[in-house]
């Protein structure tokens, strides 16, 4: 802890920490609160109400009028119930300019084999800044409504959405007997103004902007505030559904109006990519007019059964894109350029700015990407510089005002040691190319505290083992204290409450002697709070010890090995089925081979994870983690389908789909596509023109098919 113990504090400094604390814990309330978006851990934001408590303690009459301490902790401990969405909520991809708008139709026309001047139909819609909520009715009867969460999994809010007056509670005509409608909630610019002056007048933290307020309100535990702030829906998807009313995705939203719901009446069809443009062009000149926020327009290809062929990527769909309106821009000050050294040794740096509102939210730190970039900007501590904020991407420099650079501004001199290990840092040349990497990396690997406490952090993380209770702090505390090196230490945490506990409690102190002297006069307080503590500990151990089961696809993703993040881990994990699988796999001679065989997976990816299994530490630490664990096997992704599980090649020339869609829909149904054939393949398809492959096929004995047969066979 690099804090000063408090009794150490002159009176001066305790002022200037008591002002610091009170905007970072206002702060930290309002990124939990108002944006939904909190920064640090639960721990950490404790454990700087609690500094702020103990400098009070000792300096009485320096308590602020504004002190965190007059308020109740803002945090809201009891959570909404989960939800597992059965179709997942996609995400969409971005177009940011008229030529990424081209190339998604370009995509689109080259997955479906249509010619190059062939138009498809999609439909515009604005793409509404609010949040997304999926409703599920059952024969017409609202039964559910849940957020978006991750995707697959969202809170229960129904009792909110329930009082939103756009949200039909009995839907009109006739519905398909099971119909989930997904849409955005938003606020009015209006109604967004008139619940801040409200807040304001009640003394009340203030929003910074429709979206944050939108989603704050229906994030409610009392469903009555939610039923006071006024919020509107538009529905535009759908999840799961028992039968389709309509063929296309226009006539859907038809039939969504049918029903009761509000749909947006902007939404149009547009026959080309000119009118996709101009439908664009429109709506940007109209936005401000809108009465609402919109970040963009949405396109989705209108046929049904055309989005059906072209499925999806990852999270998101191949039948949709978001063109996204430009980001916005704001002027301020680069006061310091800090290193950030992350879990694979890479050198980050981070611009420190005098605070600026950008679209709503206030930024005070900038991504800088590496020296190179800080080089191409000329960027100097004190210059003014231009920042951009575009959505949920990290702020970054655009340029730099150098007719307004101070006489005193400073070059900066980026490290060629590690700022935490001061091992050399260096910049790697590919073999291949000759070329530099653009990253400056610590060469400390195991010995630099700062990658092997990112890599534990990024191990307990919310897509890897989700450990909660076991936050930041809590890993440099126990890392600090020699019982963390390595995963597997994590789980032995298990077994050493004891230690765990008198860590936990010598940190306790050294934050607050003070307050527990205090405190010591009162017995019963005392009491209550060991009682407390014991909890935390008592539920970090739960914690860890239910992540003992864990799926294949999120151990894989918790080893942090480079490139290989949630999408990837989880491609190697339907390959390989069971982590045994996946074990042999890695230990035999075409790992990399089979590796590279994964559609999504490339020579890069392929050569990271060979990398990882060639360290023999990598591979011994990953043995003693899985002494602990018990690792569940990723289920095929269609058990019913009567090609999950074998191995298929494509030959010869296919006539209904092109080679990309085949391969796509086969792996959907759980079938492994591969480039050449061995004793392995289960099924050849060939078409017109195929040759040494069916000659291969017919050597060992494989099921040969036709187009006709092969699409037979999966309908
Ligand atoms: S469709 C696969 N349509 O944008 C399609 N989304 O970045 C899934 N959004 O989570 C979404 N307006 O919150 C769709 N007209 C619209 C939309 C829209 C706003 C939001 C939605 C979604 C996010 C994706």
């Amino acid at each position: 802890m690099s804090a000063k113990a408090v009794d150490k504090l002159s009176s001066q400094e305790a002022e200037k920490e008591l002002d610091r604390l009170a905007k970072d814990i206002a702060g930290h309330d309002r990124r939990y609160h108002m944006d939904d978006a909190p920064s640090i851990s639960d721990a950490d934001y404790d454990a700087l109400r609690r500094r702020n408590a103990d400098i009070e303690a000792r300096f009485p009459l320096l308590v602020r009028p504004d002190s965190p301490s007059h308020r109740v902790g803002s945090k809201a401990s009891e959570k909404f119930a989960k939800v597992r969405h059965t179709v997942p909520m996609l995400s969409l991809d971005n177009a940011f300019s008229d030529e990424d708008v081209a190339d998604f139709l370009g995509r689109v026309r080259r997955f479906l084999g249509r010619k190059d001047d062939e138009e498809i139909a999609v439909t515009a819609e604005p793409k509404i800044d609010g949040l997304s909520a999926s409703l599920r009715y059952e024969n017409g009867v609202l039964v559910r409504g849940a957020t978006r969460g991750d995707g697959q999994e969202g809170e229960d809010i129904t009792a909110n959405l329930k009082t939103i007056s756009g949200i039909p509670l009995r839907l009109k005509g006739k519905p398909p007997a099971i119909l989930e409608v997904r849409g955005e909630v938003f606020m009015t610019h209006k109604a967004f103004a008139a619940l801040n002056k409200r807040q304001e007048k009640d003394g009340k933290p203030v929003y910074a902007n429709p979206r944050n307020s939108a989603a704050g309100s229906v994030r409610q535990l009392d469903p009555g505030i939610t039923a006071s702030r006024e919020l509107n829906f538009f529905a535009y998807t759908w999840g799961e559904i028992s039968a389709l009313p309509a063929d296309t995705q226009s006539g859907m939203l038809e039939k969504f109006a049918d029903y009761g719901f509000p749909v947006n009446p902007l939404t149009r069809r547009c026959e080309s990519l000119g009118q996709m443009l101009k439908f664009y062009a429109d709506i940007s000149a109209k936005r401000a007019k809108l009465g609402y926020d919109i970040d963009g327009v949405v396109y989705k290809v209108d046929r049904l059964d055309l989005q059906e062929r072209l499925g999806f990527v990852s999270r998101s769909s191949r039948w949709a894109t978001a063109h996204k309106f430009p980001a916005e821009q704001a002027e301020t000050v680069l006061e310091d350029i800090e290193i950030q050294v992350g879990r694979t040794g890479k050198l980050a740096p981070v611009a420190r700015l005098a605070p600026v509102t950008v679209g709503g939210v206030v930024v005070r730190n900038a991504t800088l990407h590496n020296e190179d970039e800080i080089a191409r900007l000329d960027a100097r501590i004190g210059d003014h510089v231009v920042i951009q904020r575009a959505g949920d991407v990290i702020p970054q420099i655009v340029r730099v005002l150098t007719d307004k650079r101070p006489r005193n501004a400073k070059p900066y001199k980026f490290p060629q040691t590690c700022p935490v290990c001061g091992s050399h840092a260096v910049r790697e040349v590919d073999e291949k190319t000759g070329k530099q990497d653009v990253d400056r990396r610590c060469t400390g690997g195991l010995v630099c505290d700062a990658q092997t406490v990112e890599r534990l952090r990024y191990f307990v993380g919310r897509d890897q083992f989700d450990i909660e209770g076991l936050g930041g702090t809590m890993i440099q505390l126990f890392h600090d204290e020699g019982l963390l090196k390595e995963p597997a230490d994590i789980f032995a945490l298990t077994e050493k409450p004891g230690k765990v506990s008198k860590i936990l409690a010598a940190h306790r102190a050294a934050l607050s002697e003070e307050r527990r002297s205090a405190e010591g006069k009162d017995p019963v307080k005392t009491k209550k709070k060991e009682d407390r503590e014991d909890k935390v500990v008592e539920n970090m151990m739960a914690a860890i010890e239910t992540r003992r089961k864990i799926g294949l696809d999120r151990l894989i993703n918790a080893l942090g090995i480079r490139h290989v993040g949630e999408t990837t881990a989880r491609l190697i994990a339907r390959h390989y089925r069971t982590i045994d699988a996946f074990l042999a796999g890695m230990e035999g001679d075409n790992a990399r081979e089979e590796l590279e065989s994964l559609e999504g997976i490339g020579g890069v990816v392929a050569e990271a994870i060979c990398d990882f299994f060639g360290e023999k530490h990598n591979v011994k630490a990953l043995g003693r983690l899985l002494q602990w664990l018990d690792v569940t096997p990723m289920a095929a992704p269609a058990k019913t389908s009567p090609v999950s599980g074998k191995t298929v090649v494509f030959t010869g020339t296919l006539e209904k789909m092109t080679r990309q869609e085949a391969k796509a829909r086969a792996e959907m149904l759980g079938a492994k596509v591969s480039g050449s054939v061995s004793a392995k393949t289960d099924i050849v398809v060939a078409g017109p023109g195929a040759g040494s492959k069916l000659k291969d096929a017919q050597k060992h004995n494989v099921t040969v098919m036709d187009e006709d047969a092969w699409l037979k066979l999966i309908s």
